[in-house]
């Protein structure tokens, strides 16, 4: 008898436990859908205006959306361009931090460099950044160790240069036009030469310090047979000039976005730039939910997909592959 009591109360406990464990995985999951009334704060930043950088931005916005925060509802995001402009982008990561926003997204490296030295604490997004430990903002890509996590793009050069290789088979000397100012684009330029030498390439550095120097650099150009452009965001800003003073001079580039494929350049292996603001979006919601930046693992994004310009094809005679024909999206200015 006093067993079979002791043997009910036991259940009874159990159940209540069981149950309260349930009602607490609900109420978390609730939360973690973003349910909840209160409205959390994101600011994004991002470096300079050129098409790359805004699609990724969009893909942000569309990002936190897919993952329950939508504007207006639970989510306010505030916004800064710095317009290239160094001393734009420390004044506006001052006050974009004293809102004291939930999460910071900077778009491009510049972008997030600047955030990393207004704050230690408010966790950064990273939107779309090639060379995140290299460029000292992680300890590393599997445990970022402090307040910043989030989407490496790591452009695939190699896959680049052989496809340079199948379009141009006569080209030699390959021009690496990228702009000096711009730490992201360094350790590119070291890569570009490496797989340029895999693929029987000889390289020469074209580094500008502002886009002011393009025209007078592509100018100067002597015995560069094709153009390698990196994600240089100097460069993707000011690609339509490059464009009309490379197609002066008959050389022919090969960039390292699909958008400066858009934009003349002639084909390139490339990375889905809004795809890469969307699972930064995604990413941004998890670290509202909670997740820890310093224990997030960073995302890497390193392959692409074939585009080729038609008309810039034609205008430099190239024989398209058939295996390259097969996989290419023909994307064309316009
Ligand atoms: N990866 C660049 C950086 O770290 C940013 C970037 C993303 C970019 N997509 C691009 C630059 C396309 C030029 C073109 O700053």
């Amino acid at each position: 008898m006093k067993n079979k009591k002791l043997l009910l109360s036991i259940g009874v406990v159990i159940v209540v436990l069981i149950g309260s464990f349930f009602a607490f995985e609900l109420g978390k999951r609730s939360s973690g859908n973003a349910q909840t009334e209160e409205v959390q704060k994101v600011s994004i930043l991002q470096y300079v205006s050129h098409p790359s950088l805004d699609d990724i931005r969009q893909g942000v916005e569309d990002g936190l959306a897919q993952s329950g925060y939508k504007e207006g509802e639970n989510i306010e995001i505030g916004f800064q361009n710095g317009q290239g402009d160094q001393s734009k982008l420390a004044t506006m990561s001052q006050q974009l931090i004293e809102d004291s926003p939930d999460a910071l997204v900077g778009i491009a490296t510049p972008a997030v460099q600047s955030l990393a030295n207004e704050t230690n604490d408010i966790p950064i997004m990273l939107g779309a950044i090639a060379d995140p430990v290299g460029n000292d903002l992680v300890d590393s890509m599997e445990e970022p160790g402090g307040n910043m996590t989030g989407v490496s793009n790591q452009v695939p050069i190699d896959q680049q240069l052989e496809l340079a290789k199948q379009l141009l088979p006569e080209a030699e000397n390959m021009g690496i036009l990228y702009s000096s100012s711009e730490d992201n684009a360094k350790p590119q330029v070291v890569e570009a030469e490496k797989e340029a030498e895999e693929q029987e390439f000889t390289t020469e550095r074209y580094a500008v310090p502002s886009s002011n120097e393009i025209q007078q650099t592509i100018q100067a150009m002597d015995d560069v047979d094709f153009i390698y452009i990196p994600n240089d965001n100097t460069m993707a800003n000011a690609m339509s000039t490059i464009v009309s003073e490379a197609d002066k001079k008959d050389i022919p580039i090969i960039p390292s976005v699909d958008i400066m494929v858009e934009e003349g350049g002639v084909a390139t292996v490339g990375i889905d730039q809004h795809e890469l603001g969307v699972k930064t979006g995604e990413m941004t919601a998890d670290v509202l939910d909670g997740a820890d930046p310093a224990e997030t693992p960073v995302y890497v994004y390193d392959e692409g997909k074939t585009y080729v310009n038609q008309e810039q094809v034609e205008k430099y005679g190239i024989d398209l592959p058939e295996a390259v024909e097969e996989e290419a999206e023909f994307v064309d200015e316009e």
